[in-house]
């Protein structure tokens, strides 16, 4: 077995594992990035798109910020578009100072494998059967087969940073790991559309399901309904999801919205998965490899950014001068935010959806919340510090 070393090996090459090698170069420390798809692959899986001002203010430190600030559509919070009531705005400049900004994940997927290439970093893609071994012992290694070849990575730490269904997680035994998890009743059905968005990103509750507006750059603009869980994509032609996606937002805001043939459309089922600790001995784990948050809200790759942001600085610490203070803490300073992003990416889904089998005692409740959220500048405040998101803890 070919056999290589280096100081931090990284399972997953998405947003978390990609973003951990490039701050961990920047400080001199080596790592290698194990894929299991191809590039390609990875470079047109769609995801969310809105950057909260921590991950903004991170990207721009890391060098990462150029494209974003030239293609980016910065923002100063979201709508929320409520039948038969007054429109909201979620004002993030007003209550907090900060700007949001609109710039897909699969751009900021493009910015780093293309400043990962130009430092010379080792992405391994294709990398199959990637197992991490001895992660309680000081000698960690992680193993994989290449073009049926078996390969060996002795290494100091590994980052899980395999997503949902990766490898990491699941090598933490049972007895160690608890877990959390709610699945809702429904889905979102989203479209890719080069027309011009609608200016706003808009939020919009409709007796008949959850509709959001958003966008990528100004032609290309991204839309999506609340569909059933056993929605299938060929039962939604452009035509109807257009039709469905007018009906359920406000009219003044249909005349507006520009229509045109979709280019990707899909179906992805909302869930939210905690998993704790975030670290089994030498094997931390990041990004979507230990929680999964609701697309409501937009936290996902805000929470791998965060995760990423207080694993590095840990590594760092450890080989700038040896502690493990950092480390030590990595867990639970990551997961209190992580909590915090579940819970309110929880709180935005059952406040803006329709929920089957919902009495009316339930119904009253969500619209009061609304209403409380509209005439109260304290509440406003409250869901505008989290929206744009929670600061990083020092
Ligand atoms: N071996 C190697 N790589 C793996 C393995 C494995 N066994 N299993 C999964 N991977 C890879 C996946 O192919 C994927 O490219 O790990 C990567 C994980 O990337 P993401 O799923 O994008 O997760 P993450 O980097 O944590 O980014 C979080 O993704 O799902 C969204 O909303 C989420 O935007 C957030 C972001
Ligand atoms: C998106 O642009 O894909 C998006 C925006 C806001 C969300 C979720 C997804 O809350």
């Amino acid at each position: 077995m070919a056999t290589t070393r280096t100081q931090v090996a990284i399972i997953g090459g998405g947003p978390a594992g990609l973003l951990l090698s490039h701050i961990l170069h920047r400080a001199g420390i080596e790592s290698i990035v194990l894929e299991r798809q191809s590039r390609s692959y990875v470079l047109e899986r769609i995801r969310a798109g809105v950057l909260e001002a921590g991950t903004i203010a991170l990207l721009r430190a890391v060098g990462l910020g150029d494209r974003m600030d030239r293609e980016g559509h910065p923002h100063d919070g979201a709508a929320i578009a409520w039948e038969g009531r007054p429109r909201f705005f979620i004002d993030t400049m007003k209550y907090t100072g900060k700007q949001m900004m609109a710039y897909g994940q699969t751009a900021i997927t493009e910015d780093l494998y293309a400043a990962r290439d130009a430092a010379g970093g080792t992405i391994i893609d294709q990398a199959a059967n990637v197992q991490p071994h001895d992660v309680i012992s000081d000698r960690p290694f992680v193993t994989y087969e290449k073009e049926g070849l078996s390969h060996r990575i002795d290494c100091d730490y590994v980052a899980g940073c395999d997503g949902f269904h990766g490898v990491s997680r699941a090598s933490i035994p049972a007895t160690v790991l608890k877990t959390y998890e709610k699945s809702y009743p429904f889905g979102w059905l989203g479209i890719m559309s080069p027309t011009p968005p609608y200016p706003d990103l808009c939020y919009c509750y409709s007796s008949r399901g959850f509709a959001l507006a958003s966008m990528r750059n100004p032609m290309l603009s991204r839309y999506y309904i609340q569909c059933d869980l056993d929605a299938e994509v060929e039962d939604w032609p452009d035509e109807r999801f257009w039709e469905e996606f007018k009906s359920r937002c406000p009219e003044d805001m249909a005349e507006k919205i520009v229509t045109g043939p979709s280019i990707e459309k899909s179906i992805a089922p909302l869930r939210s998965f905690v998993a704790e600790p975030m670290r089994y001995g030498r094997l931390f784990l990041a990004g979507d490899a230990a929680h999964i948050v609701p697309p409501t809200g937009a936290k996902g790759l805000n929470l791998a950014v965060s995760d990423v942001f207080y694993l590095s600085r840990g590594l760092i610490e450890f080989y700038r001068n040896g502690k493990t203070l950092y480390l030590d803490c990595y867990s639970d300073m990551a997961l209190r935010r992580v909590w915090a992003s579940a819970r309110i990416s929880w709180w935005l889904t059952m406040l803006l959806h329709r929920f089957p089998n919902e009495t009316p005692f339930e119904q009253q409740m969500r619209f009061n919340q609304f209403d409380y959220l509209q005439a109260s500048a304290h509440a406003q405040a409250s869901l505008a510090e989290q929206y744009v998101g929670l600061p990083f803890e020092a």
